[in-house]
């Protein structure tokens, strides 16, 4: 069992909360995110693979996280940048070997870095020896009841059994060729598992003692809120459920109650080891219902994906700040700005800021347009990235820093339709999907792929990646990689408890008081604003004569 104690959380002047703190480190931990095939190239084939993460070692010790969360890394054709695999317990040939990985996680730990791996339960790939024998076995085999199958309608079953739609777009049945249909939330090379079948579940019990017994200390569980499904007829109609926010679990796909069931199961084995495996769900559900699996007979974490979809304006963010704190009441908070799913966050606060739109749209919208319309203003998204990281350290809980945020990198929106991969690009029209945040890293100025390998890497690189690599960030004592490396000093010392309370401001000032009485207060207002007196411990800009400019964050410690 995890130790808590227990200190009392302000989270509004008029609202006191009791908090469960726990000693584990897990409840603030720092957990930088890889997506493996962008981030170092070790034999310059184009892809990131596992040594290429072990070179990189070093920087990510001086950058001064406590985890990496590997995206998965398993043998995958990449039909959804690998989140479509072929073997749960294995390392794609490309990225590596075990071999590989036992190397990488010695050296991480070797840095005091611990390691999260991604675990992805709702579906297999369509190449999984499971899904080619349920192909084989026929209508009503066993083999297929580890799937989703069901009979199509017409005559010879050549329509789908329903209207549902992939997440992705398009139907989510695929034809099995013989009047029967699989279901597929995401691509259709990604078929559902059948989580009432005991050998799924066996399966995924031995795949997470595998990693574990490897050395892991905790995994991501992808679609967690998906894997338990009523597929009973009669089947509502999709417009009818389109909607997947929920605020009681009656959805027919998403955030069942039962799918708890699961994770109290995995409980009992990530218990078992010592200290206890970590996990962390992706569990995108109404607000009220994620703390269930942040839960410590749960998951123990799930993420918090309000900021990353919040604008840039005082009021969402007070808002998303006091529903995370309240999760920690009982539970534990998260808080990211952004991972390999969504336009990066300099790009989504560079965009104008539209009243009936929410950022990310107007960000799709501008991918659509191959970054042709709106105008981007690149000076002020990085400007508020500068001040959104500093909200974000500032606050208590655990923080998520997807690859390239801490170089400040901006989507690649001019990626042409041929180099594209991510199969919402081709499945729908409407999205140009999420390689524009998947671009490999740039790790110096020079070089075919600006360090990334010693050739040209996966998706082409725009020649304005060069101004952001690691290497120019390095010699600039004012640049986003600093930044952050300072910032993730800073919060290790100052911010050792929970406590936040909001401090009485202009409505265009954010201003909340931590440990210690330090202060982190941001100006989203145009005009520059009076500081408090005290000392200054980190700012995000430039102060204007001591007052606070626009879109700029402090850590201050006020007299
Ligand atoms: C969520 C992952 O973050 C995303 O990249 C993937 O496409 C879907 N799950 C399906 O696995
Ligand atoms: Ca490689």
């Amino acid at each position: 069992m995890r130790h808590t104690r227990w200190v009392t959380t302000t989270i509004d002047q008029d609202h006191q909360a009791r908090t469960a703190v726990s000693t584990d480190l897990w409840r603030t931990a720092v957990v930088y995110q890889i997506y493996p095939r962008s981030f170092a190239d070790s034999n310059g084939d184009g892809i990131g693979d596992l040594p290429g993460i072990t070179s990189r070692v070093p920087y990510l010790r001086s950058l001064g996280v406590d985890a990496v969360w590997l995206s998965p890394f398993y043998p995958s054709a990449l039909a959804d940048g690998g989140y479509d695999v072929d073997d749960h317990r294995n390392v794609d040939p490309r990225l590596g070997t075990l071999g590989d990985f036992d190397a990488m996680i010695t050296a991480l730990h070797g840095a005091d870095i611990k390691v999260i791996v991604d675990i992805v339960p709702n579906h297999t790939s369509n190449r999984h020896p499971w899904f080619r024998e349920a192909l084989t076995a026929g209508r009503g085999a066993p083999q297929r009841d580890r799937y989703l199958f069901r009979n199509g309608l017409g005559p010879r079953g050549e329509q789908p059994p329903n209207d549902w739609e992939s997440m992705f777009g398009g139907s989510a049945w695929a034809p099995a060729g013989d009047g029967q249909w699989y279901f597929h939330c995401f691509a259709a090379e990604q078929p559902d598992l059948n989580w009432e079948n005991d050998e799924v579940r066996e399966d995924f019990r031995r795949t997470v003692r595998f990693w574990a017994d490897r050395g892991v200390d905790g995994f991501r569980i992808d679609v967690a809120h998906g894997l338990r499904k009523d597929l009973s007829e009669p089947y509502l109609p999709w417009d009818e459920i389109a909607d997947i926010m929920r605020p009681d679990g009656s959805h027919p796909l998403w955030d069942r109650d039962d799918v708890h069931e699961i994770y109290a199961d995995w409980r009992r084995i990530f218990d078992s080891y010592d200290p206890p495996r970590f996990a962390v769900g992706e569990a995108s559900v109404h607000p009220a219902r994620r703390a269930r699996y942040a839960s410590a007979d749960s998951l123990g974490q799930a993420f918090n994906f309000a900021m990353q979809d919040a604008d840039w304006r005082p009021e969402d963010y007070r808002e998303v700040i006091n529903s995370g704190v309240a999760d920690m009441i009982n539970s534990t908070t998260s808080w990211l700005l952004g991972c390999h799913d969504t336009p990066r966050v300099a790009t989504r606060y560079g965009l104008p800021l539209e009243e009936d739109r929410p950022a990310q749209q107007v960000a799709r919208q501008w991918l659509l347009a191959d970054g042709a319309t709106p105008r981007l203003d690149r000076a002020l998204g990085e400007r508020r990235a500068r001040a959104a990281i500093m909200i974000l350290l500032a606050l208590p809980g655990s923080a998520y820093i997807y690859q390239g945020e801490e170089l400040g990198l901006q989507e690649v929106a001019d990626l042409p339709r041929e180099v594209l991969e991510d199969p919402m690009a081709s499945r729908t029209t409407k999205e140009k999907g999420r390689d524009g945040c998947r671009v490999p890293l740039p790790w110096s100025a020079d070089g075919p792929s600006y360090g990334f390998g010693q050739h040209v890497g996966h998706l082409p690189q725009p020649e304005w990646f060069a101004a952001y690599a690691v290497d120019v960030q390095e010699a600039d004592p004012g640049s986003m990689l600093n930044l952050y490396r300072r910032a993730l000093a800073l919060r290790r010392e100052l911010f050792v408890s929970d406590d936040l309370h909001w401090v009485e401001s202009e409505s265009s000032v954010l201003h909340f008081a931590r440990p210690g009485g330090v202060r982190c207060i941001t100006n989203f207002g145009p005009a520059p604003v009076a500081l408090p007196v005290g000392e200054i411990l980190l700012s995000s800009g430039q102060l204007d004569q001591s007052r606070l400019p626009s879109d700029t964050t402090v850590w201050m410690r006020a007299r």
